[in-house]
């Protein structure tokens, strides 16, 4: 998979991106990601890619045409399934999408800044809006962040154990059973018995309530959605 990012601060992107699980992505080749910085196609020396908003009111938004110059040279080098803006007002982004985004092949990101950026951008280039959740961030880089890291550790191979992915949290819409490791008894706290009976078929029930009883406590809307 390959994923182009364009932003004004490619700095806050780069971090997450270079270490664990999504460093050893890139090293196997499984998932390539280049940040682009949005001023490389500013309108003027001084590397302006925002401007007053019409209308009046506090805060600068992102102009159409360094973004319209970045998102079409970007597309002379790949055909984008999505083309995607991270905002707050976006769909709110959850297991089933970054398992839908994890079988493209070539996302463009666009990260906002400021107000966000121009709405004809939106209207006539950006494919899918997405949400991290409901709240403001400063930008869409942390935002960004969250959903490639999300999507890269489902791309085949690069999770050690492949069926690791499929025990998270959310996948079939339960949250994860409570693990252990040894010592099988720390501080007078004992393991529960059945993981250690190395019964495979009594371990996954167990599992399974767990998974079943937890969610039913702490998130039962995902029971509802069934
Ligand atoms: N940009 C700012 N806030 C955001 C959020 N909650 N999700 C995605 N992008 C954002």
């Amino acid at each position: 998979m390959h994923i182009d990012v364009i932003t004004v601060q490619p700095d806050l992107l780069e971090s997450p991106l270079s270490h664990s699980i999504m460093k050893r992505a890139q090293e196997k080749g499984l998932l390539s990601v280049q940040l682009h910085n949005l001023r490389k196609w500013a309108l003027n020396k001084y590397g302006q890619v925002d401007d007053y908003q019409f209308g009046g009111g506090a805060g600068m938004v992102m102009m159409c045409e360094p973004l319209v110059n970045a998102i079409e040279a970007l597309q002379k080098e790949h055909t984008f399934d999505e083309i995607i803006y991270m905002t707050p007002d976006g769909a709110r982004f959850d297991q089933k999408a970054a398992n839908g985004l994890s079988l493209k092949g070539n996302l463009l990101i666009i990260c906002g800044h400021y107000k966000g950026i121009d709405e004809r951008i939106r209207e006539h280039y950006v494919t899918r809006e997405i949400s991290i959740g409901d709240y403001v961030l400063s930008g869409g880089e942390l935002a960004a962040a969250v959903v490639i890291d999300a999507i890269g550790r489902l791309l085949p191979g690069v999770l050690g154990d492949e069926t690791s992915a499929l025990t998270d949290s959310f996948q079939d819409d339960l949250l994860a059973p409570p693990v252990y490791t040894r010592p099988a008894e720390f501080n007078g706290w004992p393991v529960p018995e059945v993981l250690l009976s190395g019964n495979p078929k009594l371990i996954d029930e167990w599992r399974y309530n767990q998974a079943l009883e937890r969610t039913r406590q702490r998130r039962p809307d995902l029971l509802d959605e069934q």
